[in-house]
């Protein structure tokens, strides 16, 4: 956070300009955390714009605002609620992830209450559900307070959204006609999936974030000040502890979840009693097998120590019981059910194989689709034909493992033939493009088939388009992923050409290039079914009806922007106006936007550095020969120019319908404009060519790459006998083997640090 000016030094100006601001963020602020339980500050953050605010009104009383944010309730978020002590602290689990460690607690539990292997220890075995803990209190059966965790010794009063929740009883059934003076029941309040799914459509419709999983959807619901909001949200409860009493609940844990339920609450189903470790470890496994097909989230499997009197002897440590333990799923793991391989189709035709799952929670996150890589990963074999998984191929219906870390996009690590259904057939690799229906072909030597209708295939047209649009391209705002398929179905635009004349047609009142027939016959691939209903979508129609489809067709290309749905004046202005900025665009950035396999970012650049200007360039990627010739013999000693790349560059300058599509969208232009070489700059690294690997704490990769070019050093994504120095992060992998092998100097992130002075 920047630093503010003093109070006593802000003029009066200056002064309601502040109030405005810290009004419209402290809202904002409150909103994220009351509404969406999505802070946006820390707590001290809040409280600290909060008092200068304060500070500001107490200077110029006559600018306080009648939407002020010292009239906000519950002032600093944390007091929202009112505040309870536990009885009894709210206490946590030690948590375990393999196998050898149940053994171990088995032990540890026996070696201290001085029991033998050969003496006989119950424990019970309950799902562990991933929802957020709430204690209620019963006097005489009446509920009469609900509180959440909190820190564990103070948690927040939600009385009144505790008595929004349908499994939670009001009034307690009396057991033998008898009813505890005082008990605390604990246990789960948590979202069901079919809920959770319900509630980010709703969020979606309602132009709201959308919550990430179900349990912050679940604390999200409970945490509200209007307890309406709660009662909506269909939230559920499973009790499985207790707190203060009265009385003694229950002999063993086993038979206290029997007693709450007959009191009226609901437990979980899937608790067992178990004899030996092994039956824990058996136990586990098979909660962790049922995991995807539980209507809500569970992340792992809690034992306890059946017996309440051993529980007694057990006691505690500061935070966690001795006599219960979480064996947890693997934070990066998930089994679950494989329901269909989509086919997609990228930007240079690659057909890309995406896993539909049964959605599974994997490390916070939901995840309901992963890569499948290529066709002969799902085969089960690699590149070379060598078996992978032992040569277990992947099919539709399989029982698979889903793996994710970080931020890449998941991935299907294995399958279980033991779970494969009956009948099942080895899933047949399309050889055709589904979306356009050409012939999908595999280079020798390649794993990747390939549409080979080019730029007539709508997937790789419109995912050209979005690449075109993007930031480090010609970057027009406005114009998103969404925007370009609607705008490429209704014939609007095709090509990166058609952005430019966008306007005039608006104008003209005609911005269809082609007809609704004509657009159905290009977007049906090998499936017409979802071509029509892909037409019918962007045309904001519900089903498809030929007469209609034309109808609404024509009087939608006749409409202006800025009176369609989703637009206005403004934003069909602004639109407008961004894409005619962009009529001067510098030379690196249009050879990037160009989408020709192999050229980035960094090979953009340096190729626009090295041409100088579109003439230059144009003039050797239209006349040089792959392979030979002076012309060629000088592209391919461009730095970071390899035969590969520019082999790619050459074909598509002279293939006659991207040349002709190059031609139209530079015919819209008004000036490209050079790109300068960098001043030499005087640094340890300048003129080195450096390769990142794996994650660095201090900054992100972009800000060291960043980092990296202002200091006059190169960036490259792939180590080679030119590349000076590898700067390996943490997880590095196959990066650090392959400098080994060249030479290449390697640093880590404090070397790093070092050679570009500090952070
Ligand atoms: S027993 C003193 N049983 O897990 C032990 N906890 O990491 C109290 N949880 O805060 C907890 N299912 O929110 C227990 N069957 C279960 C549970 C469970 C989920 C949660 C609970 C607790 C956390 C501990």
């Amino acid at each position: 956070m920047k630093n503010l000016k003093p109070v006593a030094e802000l003029s009066r100006d200056e002064a309601e300009k502040e109030l405005a601001r810290l009004a419209r963020l402290l809202k904002r602020a409150n909103t994220a955390y009351y509404v969406s339980d999505q802070p946006v500050m820390s707590d001290a953050e809040y409280d600290r714009l909060k008092q200068r605010n304060l500070a500001i009104e107490t200077r110029f009383p006559d600018l306080k605002r009648p939407d002020s944010p010292s009239n906000l309730v519950g002032a600093p978020p944390s007091s929202a609620f009112a505040k309870v002590v536990h009885k009894v602290p709210m206490l946590s689990l030690e948590d375990i992830f393999d196998d050898a460690s149940v053994y171990e607690f088995d032990e540890s539990v026996r070696k201290f209450l001085g029991l033998s292997a050969e003496d006989a220890i119950d424990y019970s075995s309950e799902p562990k559900i991933d929802g957020l803990s709430l204690s209620l209190l019963y006097e005489n059966g009446k509920l009469v307070q609900g509180a959440t965790r909190g820190d564990g010794k103070v948690g927040e009063d939600v009385t009144a959204n505790a008595l929004t929740i349908r499994d939670i009883p009001h009034h307690l059934k009396p057991i033998d006609g008898h009813l505890p003076e005082l008990i605390e029941v604990r246990g789960e309040c948590y979202m069901a999936h079919s809920d959770f799914f319900a509630l980010n459509e709703r969020q979606k419709q309602r132009g709201e974030k959308p919550f990430a999983n179900p349990r912050n959807a679940a604390a999200g619901s409970l945490r509200q000040l209007d307890p309406a909001i709660t009662a909506e949200r269909n939230l559920r409860f499973f009790a499985y502890a207790w707190g203060a009493h009265s009385e003694p609940v229950a002999d063993t844990q086993i038979q206290a979840l029997r007693r709450f339920a007959a009191m009226g609450f609901k437990v979980n189903i899937l608790s067992e009693l178990c004899h030996t470790p092994d039956d824990l470890v058996h136990e586990f496994h098979k909660i962790e097998d049922m995991r995807a097909t539980l209507n809500y989230d569970i992340d792992g499997v809690v034992f306890k120590v059946n017996s309440i009197a051993l529980q007694h002897r057990l006691g505690y440590r500061s935070t966690t019981p001795r006599w219960a333990i979480a064996r947890k799923f693997s934070p990066v793991e998930a089994w679950t059910w494989l329901r269909k391989i989509d086919i997609q189709v990228g930007r240079t035709g690659a057909l890309s194989p995406v896993a539909r799952l049964q959605p599974v929670t994997i490390g916070g996150v939901v995840v309901s689709n992963a890569t499948l890589h290529n066709e002969d990963y799902i085969a089960g074999r690699d590149s070379r034909g060598n078996p992978i998984r032992d040569g277990r191929d992947i099919r539709e219906g399989d029982w698979v493992k889903v793996y994710r870390a970080g931020d890449v996009i998941p991935k299907i690590a294995d399958v279980d033939l033991s779970k494969r259904p009956p009948g099942s057939e080895p899933y047949k690799f399309p050889d055709h493009c589904p979306v356009c229906g050409a012939l999908a072909v595999r280079e020798p030597g390649s794993s990747v088939r390939r549409c080979t209708g080019g730029l007539s295939c709508p997937a790789q047209a419109i995912e050209r388009l979005i690449h075109f649009v993007s930031r480090p391209a010609f970057d027009i705002v406005g114009l998103g992923a969404r925007q370009i398929e609607q705008f490429y179905v209704l014939s609007w635009i095709e090509e990166p050409a058609d952005i430019f004349t966008l306007e005039a047609r608006d104008r003209a009142g005609k911005k269809a290039k082609s007809d609704p027939e004509q657009m159905l016959e290009k977007l049906t691939g090998t499936d017409p079914e979802k071509a029509r209903e892909r037409l019918a979508s962007a045309l904001g129609l519900e089903r498809f009806d030929t007469d209609k489809v034309a109808e609404r067709f024509e009087s939608l290309s006749k409409t202006p922007l800025a009176q369609m749905f989703g637009w206005g004046e403004t934003s069909a202005r602004n639109l407008f106006q961004a894409i005619r900025a962009r009529r001067r665009i510098a030379l690196d950035r249009l050879i990037f936007s160009l989408g020709i396999r192999h050229v980035g970012q960094v090979a953009a650049t340096m190729l626009a550095r090295s041409f100088h200007n579109w003439s230059a360039f144009y003039e050797t990627m239209t006349t040089a020969t792959p392979g030979e010739g002076a012309q060629w013999d000088s592209l391919v000693a461009i730095d970071g120019v390899g035969p590969v790349m520019a082999e790619a560059l050459v074909l598509a300058f002279q293939q006659e319908k991207e040349r002709a599509l190059i031609d139209r969208l530079v015919a819209q232009l008004e000036e490209i404009t050079e790109v300068s070489a960098p001043a030499p700059v005087d640094s340890p690294i300048a003129g080195k060519t450096i390769v990142f690997t794996g994650t660095l704490q201090h900054m992100t990769r972009a800000e060291a790459k960043a980092r990296a070019e202002a200091l006059g050093a190169k960036v490259s994504n792939s180590i080679s006998s030119k590349t000076d120095l590898l700067v390996a992060g943490e997880g590095g992998g196959s990066k650090r083997g392959k400098a080994e092998k060249l030479g290449v100097r390697t640093v880590d992130e404090a070397g790093w640090l070092d050679l570009i002075g500090g952070v």
